[in-house]
């Protein structure tokens, strides 16, 4: 079981990423063009979000049977750059991320505005991915991880 959660969660960032850049080019050519929002617009914001929200909870169930988090001793988590990584810096970015992109899409979706809607999206998705990027644990940064 832990194996195939850390392969579907390693694979899904790419997936993640794929859908959040799509959905920002998509809302940042269209504000800028003035274009009208329509359907296609909607379901692009939709599934960065439902990949977004995918991967949260294979998160979610890693983060209590992962070896890598210590969360019932908050100190020597701490002490250890990689266990403090998963224990507390990639769950905050990742969270503060996931707030973020939701937030986006509720915000665009009640905007009546259809310049306003794709500059929502565009900035909240954006800040989103931008934490993203900085909470993922590449494999140049020494924690052990893989590229998929
Ligand atoms: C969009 C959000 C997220 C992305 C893109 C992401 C991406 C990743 C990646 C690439 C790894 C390394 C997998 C490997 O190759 O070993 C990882 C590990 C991990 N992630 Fe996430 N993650 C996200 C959100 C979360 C959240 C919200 C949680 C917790 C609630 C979480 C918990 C973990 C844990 C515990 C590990 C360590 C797994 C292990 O190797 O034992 N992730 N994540």
């Amino acid at each position: 079981m832990y194996p195939m959660l850390v392969h579907a969660h390693s694979g899904l960032r790419w997936l993640v990423l794929i859908f959040l850049v799509l959905a920002i080019a998509n809302a940042f050519s269209k504000w800028r063009s003035g274009a009208a929002y329509d359907s296609s617009d909607k379901r692009k914001g939709l599934l960065a979000l439902i990949f977004s929200h995918l991967q949260f909870v294979i998160g979610l169930g890693l983060y209590f049977i992962s070896p890598r988090v210590n969360f019932g001793d908050m100190a020597a988590a701490m002490g250890d750059k990689a266990t403090r990584f998963f224990t507390v810096e990639h769950l905050s970015l990742m969270i503060l991320a996931l707030v973020l992109i939701t937030i986006g899409y509720s915000k665009a979706k009640r905007n009546v505005n259809d310049t306003g809607k794709f500059k929502t999206t565009f900035w909240f998705y954006f800040i989103g991915l931008i934490l993203i990027l900085a909470g993922i644990p590449w494999p140049f940064l020494g924690y052990g991880t893989g590229w998929f």
